[in-house]
């Protein structure tokens, strides 16, 4: 027996989640005279595919920030909200920005529209994630309100409907030559309300034009009784149904063929119409008429056979395919096409590079150098996400962070300063101040570098090493950064890509950079971590203090135990000051202006706090690790045998490192071991 369904259990949730309001909308069906009413009310249906592309990226919003003094904005747009970040874009604003103004031009007609918009860099430079982007947002903005946009289907006598193939922009179906007039009163009748100048460029396609010879005549010329026959719906872009998205792959020279662009004759069709000029026995099924009205994409565009890339061209600059036996068809929609930077180099030397670099507008994708831009991308593929997020192993701290370091630093070219090393530069690119570096010589450090972000290692080569790393079994519940740096490590042995054997040599060196910047990392964590109890550091701040204030003002400092007045304790302040280098020569003056700092603050009322002072908290919580480090007998850990009472302390520490740093237990044990080794090893400044 069924069990009848509750309407507030699963069938209620099921009807309070459809909007019944955006469904009446995007299946609207009118006639030719209510779409008339419509565009009056809302011109913005009519926009054409460059337009629509610009305003939707502009709808999602716009931040603005400065970056090397130049103002950049960042189109919110790449963040990619539809889709939870999976498609985002980082770290090169300043190309996004280029390719944005590209659109804008092409919406305003300035002539970009005209043009094949060449997405240019390296191999996994995010090309192909720009353009999946754009196609998710026309689909997306198709069934917005305000994205809305409308064809036509004819709905014949015999009771045949024929779509447009090309779902075509309604207007098409006004004649010619009566075009300017009905869109100057068009226009006028919208001023002040568009933003764009309604437009409608070239003739119907030919299935619409041989019916609309074939109906005017049989309604003796009437066009108004014609029009009736037409029924005007709203069009959903879509890439699985192939509306308004398409993509053309090269595939080897001798199977290219002209058709897969524009479409072929149906041979079964021809029988039914009994010719082979009737244009309803054709299947405008080719990319280009599949993309009318949205996005077309040509991958890897530099490996089209010639003769095809002069077609594309000439699609781009006319707005028109030549379907097989048919008249030249206009097209509105947005050609773009992506090559891999080795690609265009090999045919620089060509000579129909000429007439290409006149014909396309070339927006160069280079990879990211800001090593946490490049960080993002890795945090995004692996760690859980609030929705969707896939469930995986635990990855410890810094592991994605030291993966992306290495891949940055792959990409950076040597400083010529002699000074500065490549992992400075780095920091130096993500921000950090360097004594002696300001914004404007970061800046010239960047333009002084020739193929920076060109070469280097791809994300995508990370990413699969990161992913080798996290199916590999080792028995550990969570990966390290160790583990991805030697899987990233191994993977360049047999690295298609990369088969200069002093390359290689130097990416292996720079795994041993990071390898050892990981290690000054965890060693500071672990002695975070050790240190980080708040009223010791509280206590020995309060000492510290009291006792260069007495320091500084000559006077002796009491003693809370025995009462009486003490020196000031010289070996307490400088055992504290040796931290961070401060030298004897030196030691008045920091004691000095620490008193001055208090005092100024003591005016205004505040109390100083040892988190104010960036350089004494380290200086503390190192001294406070020495203190504790041998009571926790640290080095003890790599013997494994711990007595209890250490055992206690280790824990404790454990757990800070897991409540305030994101280790799991395994991961925390791990590095805990880790920094014991480097501490046994001896080679620590102690
Ligand atoms: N700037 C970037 N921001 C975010 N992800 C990126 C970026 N560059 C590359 N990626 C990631 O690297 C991978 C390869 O990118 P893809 O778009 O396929 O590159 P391309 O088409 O240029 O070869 C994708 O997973 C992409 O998300
Ligand atoms: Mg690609």
């Amino acid at each position: 027996m069924t069990k009848a369904l509750n309407p507030s259990g699963i069938l209620g949730m099921i009807a309070g989640l459809q909007d019944l309001q955006s469904y009446r909308e995007q299946n609207w069906e009118g006639s030719f005279s209510e779409y008339l009413d419509l565009v009056k009310e809302r011109p913005a249906v009519t926009r054409n595919a460059y337009q629509r592309l610009y305003d939707m990226i502009v709808s999602f919003g716009t931040e603005n920030y400065t970056e090397y003094k130049k103002p950049i904005v960042r189109y919110k747009f790449f963040d990619d909200s539809m889709d939870n970040g999976k498609d985002a874009v980082f770290g090169i604003d300043v190309h996004l920005m280029k390719l944005l103004n590209t659109l804008k031009s092409a919406a305003l007609g300035l002539g970009p529209e005209k043009r094949v918009i060449l997405l240019h860099g390296p191999v996994g430079s995010a090309k192909s994630s720009i353009v999946r982007l754009f196609k998710k947002g026309i689909e997306w903005y198709s069934r917005q309100p305000e994205g809305a946009l409308y064809t036509f289907s004819w709905h014949l006598p015999s009771g045949e409907i024929v779509h447009s193939p090309l779902h075509e922009e309604p207007l098409r179906l006004i004649p010619i030559e009566m075009r300017k007039v009905v869109l100057d009163e068009l226009n006028k009748s919208v001023s002040g309300k568009a933003k764009y100048r309604i437009d409608i460029e070239g003739d119907l396609d030919p299935v619409s034009r041989y019916l609309y010879k074939d109906q005017i005549k049989e309604c003796g010329g009437d066009w108004l009784q014609m029009i009736e026959r037409i029924k005007v719906r709203r069009l959903l872009l879509s890439e699985k149904d192939r509306v308004g998205i398409g993509t053309f792959q090269p595939k080897d020279e001798k199977n290219q063929d002209s058709t897969e662009l524009t479409g072929d004759i149906n041979y079964r069709r021809i029988a039914e119409f009994g010719s082979d000029s009737d244009p309803r026995a054709f299947n405008f099924d080719g990319e280009f008429c599949v993309a009318n009205r949205g996005i077309i994409e040509f991958v890897e565009m530099l490996k089209l056979d010639v003769a095809f890339l002069y077609d594309l061209l000439g699609a781009s600059q006319e707005h028109v395919v030549k379907p097989k036996k048919f008249a030249q068809t206009m097209i509105d929609e947005v050609i773009i096409g992506h090559t891999n930077e080795p690609e265009y180099r090999r045919l620089q030397s060509n000579e129909f590079m000429e007439a290409l670099r006149d014909r396309t507008i070339k927006i160069d994708v280079p990879y990211i150098t800001k090593w946490s831009d490049e960080a993002r991308i890795y945090k995004r593929d692996f760690l859980p996400r609030a929705h969707g997020g896939r469930v995986h192993r635990h990855i410890a701290p810094h592991t994605l962070e030291m993966a992306a370091m290495w891949a940055v630093l792959t990409r950076l070219e040597d400083p010529k300063k002699a000074n500065l090393t490549l992992l400075q530069k780095l920091k130096l690119y993500d921000g950090r101040t360097l004594h002696g570096y300001t914004e404007d010589n970061v800046k010239e450090l960047r333009k002084t570098a020739v193929r920076e972000a060109l070469d280097g290692v791809s994300p995508r080569y990370v990413q699969d090493k990161i992913s080798n790393a996290l199916v590999r079994d080792t028995g550990a519940p969570s990966i390290n950064a160790f583990m991805v740096l030697n899987e990233l490590e191994g993977g360049l042995r047999n690295h298609s890509l990369i088969n200069d054997e002093d390359r290689k040599k130097r990416y292996r060196e720079l795994i041993g950079v990071v390898k050892k910047e990981y290690e000054e990392i965890v060693k500071n964590e672990v002695q975070k971590a050790i240190a980080s109890d708040e009223n010791a550091i509280m206590r020995l701040c309060g000492n510290y203090i009291d006792n260069v204030k007495a320091f500084t003002q000559k006077e002796r400092v009491r003693n809370a135990f025995t009462g009486g007045y003490d020196e000031p304790d010289e070996r307490m302040m400088r055992s504290i000051e040796e931290k961070i280098d401060i030298p004897v020569s030196r030691k008045e003056d920091f004691r000095r202006e620490l008193m001055n700092y208090i005092g100024a603050l003591a005016i205004d009322g505040k109390q100083f706090n040892f988190r104010m002072n960036e350089r004494l908290y380290h200086a503390l919580e190192l001294k406070l690790f020495e203190d504790q480090k041998d009571s926790i007998k640290l080095s003890s850990l790599v013997s494994q045998v711990v007595d209890p009472e250490t055992q206690a302390k280790i824990d404790i520490v454990k757990q800070r490192l897991i409540d305030q740093y994101g280790y799991d237990e395994y991961s925390a044990t791990d590095v805990l071991h880790y920094v014991a080794s480097i501490f046994a090893r001896g080679d620590v400044k102690e």
